[in-house]
Parts: C-alpha cells; structure tokens; sequence
C-alpha cells in the first residue's frame, strides 16, 4: 500500500535521459530535491548538489565518510545500558565554493538573467556539469561552464574546473574560490530521521596555510577528536592578464584571480580539493597528506584526472549495469527509458556511497546528506551488500571487515546487556551502539544475524574462505553464542523474547518471526563454518580457539539450539505470525486514516501504533526472501496475502521487498507498481524526504528487485537458479554477474534467454527446473516456458 502519491519532476525542466540527470532551468521548486540527486561522492567524501555560488541553495552540505562529532545524550529517565553517546556527521568545511563577479556584479542563480542553462550529472563519466550563459544587467553575455567530479580513483581528491568567457565585450572579471567552515546552529526539527544540529564549534582550528594559489585549513571535531586537514590549491589558464591574492583565516581562506577579461577568449580556472581525516593521526602528519594530494594532483592535471574517473566507471558499469527496454508499467506514467535512467541512477547512488568506503561502513544516505546522522545500519548487509558482492566483491570484503573490526565493542555491548558473544550496534559510526531509542533500536537483535546472513552470501559467492577463516567465523562465532545466550529452552523448544524485529511499528515482542528465523540460519552457519574449519585447516582453527576461548561443546549447544528452534506458525490462518502476540492485537484503521497521517512515526505516538497490527516495513515478507527456501509455496502466499495489507511501506525498505515476493508469486501488477515506487524513490520522490539524501537501503533494494524479482534468481546457499518473469511490454532485460570472479550475463527476452559465461571456465546455474553447465565463451539459449500471470 503506497499512501504518497509519487511527485515528478516536470519533464520539460528534467528531461529523461538514459545517462544523465538533466537539469534545463534553474528550478528553485525541486532545488532540495536535486540538491540530493545531484550529489556526487566517491564513499568516502561526498557533496550534495549546490552550485560553486552557494547561493542559492536549501541545505549545503560536504560529508566525509566515518567523520564525526560526539554527544551525550540526553534521557529524562535514565536506564542502566541506554546507549550513552550520539554520533553525528560532521558537515565539514565547504570546499567547492567559487564566486564570480563580472563588473563587480556577483553571479547568482536566482537573479541572474540567464540565456540558458543546464545542469547534468554524467552517470556515464561522473562528473556534475552546468553550462549556462548569463546576461549582466549592463547586457554583458558571460558564459560559464563548470565540472566537478570526486575522484574515486584517488580517495582524498576532487577536482572543479569553472571557466568563464565574455562572449561580447570586455570586463573585469573576479574569480574567488574560496574554502570555509560551517558555524553550527541548533536544529529544531521534531523528525526523528533528520540529523541533530549542535551548538557551537565542532570543528575547532588547529592549523592554517597559505601560499600562493594553495590553502590548508587543519580542525580537530571537538568532542570525538578527529583531525581534518583540508586544501584546495588552482590552476588558472588565459590568455587574458590577471593577478590574484590568496589568504586565509581559521575558519577558511580565499584564492581571487582578477582578470582583465577579453571579448571571446576563456578563462578556465582548475581547483583541487583534498580532505584527509584520521582520529589517530596529528594535524601536521594530515596536512602533510593533503599536501602531497595536492601536489599530485596539479601534476597530473585536470585531464588525467578526469581520464582515470572514466576509466574507473567505464569498469564500474561494465561491471554493474543493468539494460532493461520496453515499459512494464502501462500508463504514461513512467517511459522505458525513465526505468532505465531511474535503475542507472541508484547504481550510480550506491557506487557514490560506497566505492572508496575503506574502514567505514555505507551511512543510510550514503554522503549525500546528513539524515540518520551519518550513521550504519542493517541497510548495509541486507539491502546494499548483495549488489556489491555480485559487482564489486572487493568493496563488499572492505564492508565487511569493518564489521569485523567492531567485534571488540560489540562484545562489549553484549556484556553491558548481560549477554555473552557479541551485540552489533543497531546504529552507529564508531561501533558503539548510538540509538536513543532501545526498542526501535538496541532491541533490534537481528542485526546479529544479518551481518552473519551477509558474511555467508558473500563467501558463497565470491568463495574467499580466506575472509571466512580469518574474520568471518569469529562474526560468526561471537553472534552464534550471542543467540544461544539470548535465547532458552521452553516445551522443547529454543525460544528468544523481548527484540524487535524489522518492523519498526511492532517492537519488543518474543518469538519474532524473522529474528528466529535469521538466528536459526546464523547459528547453523557458525557450526558448519567451524566444523570446516577444524577439518581443513588445523592452523587457522587452533588460532580460532585462541582468540575467542571457543570451547566444543559451545557448537553442540548451537546445533541444539537451531534444530529445535521455534518458528511461530499458526495453524488454522495457515501463516507465520509475525511474533507471538502479533495476531491477538487489533488490525489498523486503515480505512479511515487518512494519507496525511503517514508515515504513521510522526503523527501517532509509538503506543497507538504497536497496540495494532499494522506493519512499517517488510518483516515477515523479508524472512521469505532471503530464507525463502524455509517456505513452501502455499505459505509464502498465505503470508503475502495477509501481511502485504498491513504494510504502511513508511520505510523506504519495504517496497523493494514486497516486489520482490510479489514476483516470487505471480502478482505480477503488484509487483511491477513496487518494483516502481523502489527504483523511483528519490526520482519521483516516493517517500517525501529525498531532499534529506538519497535511499541508499532502497537503492540496493532497485537492483534486488531487477535480479531477484524480475529475473527470479534464487541463490540459496550459493546455488543459482533464474525463473524469469519479463512483464509484458518489457522486451529485454540484460545484467552480468561476478560469481567466484568468473563473469555472467544473463540476457532475457519475452520468448528465451540467454546466460553467456563471459569470464571463467564454467559455471552450474539452473533455468527453471532445468540444469545448465555454463561453459565460458558459449552462450545457451533456453526458451521461456509460458507462465501464469495475475
Ligand atoms: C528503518 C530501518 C532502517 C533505518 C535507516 C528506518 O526508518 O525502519 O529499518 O535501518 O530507517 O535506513
């Protein structure tokens, strides 16, 4: 159930493109909106999408990946174990800013005259560029092309070049690019998914520099005492005179170039931008780094510069793209090239959020805003890992291996909850649990099991047991002694009371469905893993005992544990309950709430909504997807059917999971409309907040419903299966996938499809029911068997 109607952007101001987000008129009514869509990163330092003049603009921002500032928090009643310390991420110092004054008459968006305009973010290059002429009061023509990118080929760097012509007359020119820090006020909104303000300095100065055209600004973030060192340093090329001057202050610094412009003849200024952090490490030790980034990257140029980001994407969609023509849904509503413009646009999102996230997690809306503080959640495992570990296994080992680095303070939080093994934080930056809120937060044990779900996928799919007997099977040991602490045997059976599962409308409650479930799958796992491990490889396995104190028996009380697990089910409905008091609560009103009360977290207090069955985000339809072999057919749909009405969607997570078992069922309609509130969720601004950032969760969840939803792929226990379902209108649906580094396409039409193995040597998958040995270079074509639709 959809209770926003989606808002798109008119298409004479953003017309579709397969490639490119297009802006053709500055647009003050959607600028929050592009300030989100037109941000670019690199997962580990990140702008939102506001010109180099600043103004105007809705909410600034410049984000650096795992930078950020600490803060009490405050409860007016106290509980032993609440999480004591917030994290927020830091918005540091605005870097990208270039003023521009012709006759001493600044250039701004919003007043200026302009002859036209454009603005596009290049999926294909990435790389954000406007193209405008502006008009001075005085009848001067100034065209002014800029491009900005963040190398994700160099981590620290991102580069701009802006260059200014006077098409008709000669003029003064002033060029000021200038870097500065944000003074910080209190912010005083009451929703809790925005990001707390704070009062006063965060980021207090340390060190200044300037020469020449190079400024370095060094802070240290006031409460969690992580050095920044920032720079940007330029290049100017003219054949017109100039001068310039540069200075700066602790709180930033200006470069200003006065040319004495002449008619026609350009003025190309380049600036680099560097940005290293590290909470180890002195000022003088980051400055240094910056330093040298900034050396590098005036030798190389801006050309080089932009060469390397072309060849980084050009590997990146090689890797990665999805290719789908004709238009499933058949309204005019949505084109088949918007489908597509709209797919490449999350895919891009996720590789902005995450492609140099080294040592940190992939926040909730990647770095292109700063709601839900910056913070990790689950979104990472379940929602975003899978596309990264069938594109990028690399990226998807980093994010993982961050985990693993938590496990010291995750087994910590265990011991202050009086629980033995470790306790993942539900939400957090520097491993510590960061949720107010217990029971929408530290309740949610299932994070346990989701990191342990991803760790299992990722080494199925990729085969690194290197990761799994280093760093994978402790995750796995720690959780699993975490469930069996958690949970206790009642009536013969292994029962855990008192989490919360997904839906967050549902919250401390026993027997959660899918916690037990996803319990069930992670303790099965760390017994099969350290029964290998110990058959294997003695060396690793001796070392294992060493480092986690594992005692055998610990694995035959798992294996009793998972065997005699409780899964709520319920007989004469024929459906997993949901947990054990789910079905006695009174169902939601939904006939008489109106739409403006959604999402239901801001209008109605958490006791009127978890007194109801009413349902914020997939929860027991999640369960079916990632441990869909655990239900029969018959149940997933009586499940589907029940829970589906329930669902408010007010999560952003959910509608990619419900298109995903509407697929798996044969709704095709209901599935293709999810299918296209998910992969439109910040494009056509489905959940109202994409002015706050990008659904990185939901994103992820775009490429699911592509490959697991349309494509019907099943990969239970690393066994690959395809039961296509091309919705009519659609006529081809093309993706490769990375499995144990040998390269698949999968390219499927109405009447067949085909499964080329590009790269490898040969690869079992299953079409159907029927087996396929993949051998690399020979494509096998299959034919569609014909299907019941709804
Ligand atoms: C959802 C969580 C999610 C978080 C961050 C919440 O609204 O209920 O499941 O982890 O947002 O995306």
């Amino acid at each position: 159930m959809l209770r926003r109607e989606p808002l798109n952007p008119p298409k004479y101001v953003y017309p579709v493109d397969e490639w490119r987000m297009v802006e053709k008129q500055y647009y003050p009514r959607f600028q929050a909106q592009m300030e989100t869509i037109f941000s670019i990163g690199n997962g580990y330092l990140g702008m939102r999408g506001v010109c180099e003049e600043v103004t105007p603009c809705t909410e600034n921002g410049t984000f650096i990946n795992g930078f950020y500032e600490s803060w009490p928090i405050v409860y007016g009643e106290e509980a032993f174990g609440f999480a004591k310390t917030g994290q927020t991420i830091v918005n540091v110092t605005d870097s990208k800013i270039i003023k521009l004054y012709v006759d001493d008459e600044p250039f701004s968006l919003s007043t200026a005259n302009l002859l036209s305009f454009e603005r596009v973010l290049d999926m294909k290059s990435g790389t954000l560029n406007r193209e405008l002429v502006w008009e001075t009061p005085s009848g001067k023509k100034v065209a002014i092309k800029s491009r900005r990118l963040i190398s994700l080929e160099h981590k620290h760097l991102a580069a701009i070049e802006y260059e200014v012509t006077v098409l008709n007359a000669k003029a003064p020119v002033v060029i000021s690019s200038e870097i500065a820090n944000h003074k910080y006020i209190a912010s005083n909104n009451n929703d809790p998914r925005k990001a707390k303000g704070f009062k006063g300095r965060v980021l207090n100065p340390k060190a200044n520099y300037c020469k020449d055209g190079r400024i370095l600004l060094g802070y240290v973030t006031n409460q969690s005492k992580i050095g920044l060192a920032c720079g940007i340093e330029h290049q100017l090329f003219t054949e017109c005179s100039y001068f310039y001057k540069s200075e700066c202050s602790e709180d930033g610094g200006q470069a200003v170039f006065s040319v004495d412009a002449q008619p026609g003849i350009p003025i190309k200024l380049i600036k680099y931008i560097t940005y290293n952090t590290s909470p180890g490490n002195s000022i003088e030790e980051l400055s240094t780094r910056a330093h040298r980034t900034l050396d590098r990257a005036k030798n190389l140029g801006f050309e080089a510069i932009l060469v390397s980001q072309q060849q980084y994407m050009d590997d990146f969609w090689h890797r990665s793209d999805i290719k789908i023509s004709g238009n499933p849904y058949d309204t005019d509503a949505t084109t088949a090239l918007e489908l597509q413009q709209a797919i490449r646009f999350n895919l891009f999102q996720i590789l902005q959020a995450s492609g140099r996230a080294e040592g940190t997690g992939i926040p909730a809306k990647g770095l292109s805003g700063q709601a839900y503080e910056g913070q990790f959640f689950w979104d990472t495992e379940i929602y975003v890992l899978p596309f990264l570990i069938y594109t990028a296994p690399r990226i998807a080992r980093n994010l993982l291996c961050f985990r693993y680095k938590m496990l010291d303070k995750a087994r910590k939080r265990a011991r202050q909850l009086n629980q033995k093994g470790a306790l993942f934080p539900w939400r957090t930056i520097n491993g510590e649990e960061a949720s107010a809120y217990y029971a929408a937060g530290t309740a949610q044990y299932h994070i346990n099991a989701d990191i342990a779900y991803a760790v299992k996928k990722y080494v199925e799919i990729t085969g690194d047991k290197d990761f799994l007997y280093n760093e994978g099977v402790e995750i796995l040991v720690e959780t699993a002694r975490l469930w069996h602490d958690l949970g206790f045997f009642q009536d013969g059976k292994f029962h855990i009371h008192g989490v919360t599962g997904p839906d967050e409308y549902t919250t401390v409650v026993n027997n959660n469905a899918y916690t037990n479930l996803m319990a069930r799958e992670n303790l099965r796992y760390a017994v099969q893993t350290v029964q290998m491990l110990q058959n294997e490889d003695l060396e690793r396995f001796a070392a294992l005992l060493d480092r986690t104190n594992l005692a055998l028996t610990e694995i035959e009380d798992w294996q009793k544990a998972a065997e005699y697990m409780y899964i709520p089910y319920d007989e004469a409905k024929k459906i997993h309950p949901q947990d054990d008091s789910f079905l006695s609560k009174k169902v939601w009103d939904f006939e008489n709430v109106p739409r403006s009360k959604y999402p239901l977290l801001l209008n109605f207090h958490p006791l009127v909504i978890y007194r109801h069955q009413v349902i914020k985000q997939a929860d027991v339809v999640l369960a079916m997807h990632l441990l869909g072999q655990e239900f029969s057919e018959q149940q997933k749909k009586s499940n589907f059917d029940y829970y589906d009405p329930l669902t408010t969607g007010d999560s952003s997570l959910s509608v990619c999971i419900q298109s995903i078992l509407a697929f798996n069922l044969g709704y095709t309609r209901k599935a293709i409309e999810y299918a296209y509130f998910a992969i439109l969720m910040d494009l056509a601004d489905i959940a109202g907040n994409s002015k706050d950032g990008c659904h990185i969760a939901s994103m992820g969840g775009s490429w699911m419903v592509m490959v697991y939803g349309f494509a019907g792929m099943k990969d239970y226990n690393g066994n690959l299966s395809f039961n296509p379902r091309l919705p009519e209108g659609t006529t081809a649906l093309h993706f490769p996938l990375t499995i144990r580094c040998q390269r698949l396409e999968v390219d499927i039409r109405q009447e067949k499809v085909t499964y080329l193995l590009r790269e490898g040597s040969e690869l079992r998958i299953k079409h159907q029911d029927e087996e396929i040995l993949l051998k690399v270079g020979i494509p096998v074509c299959v034919k569609q068997k014909n299907q019941d639709w709804e």
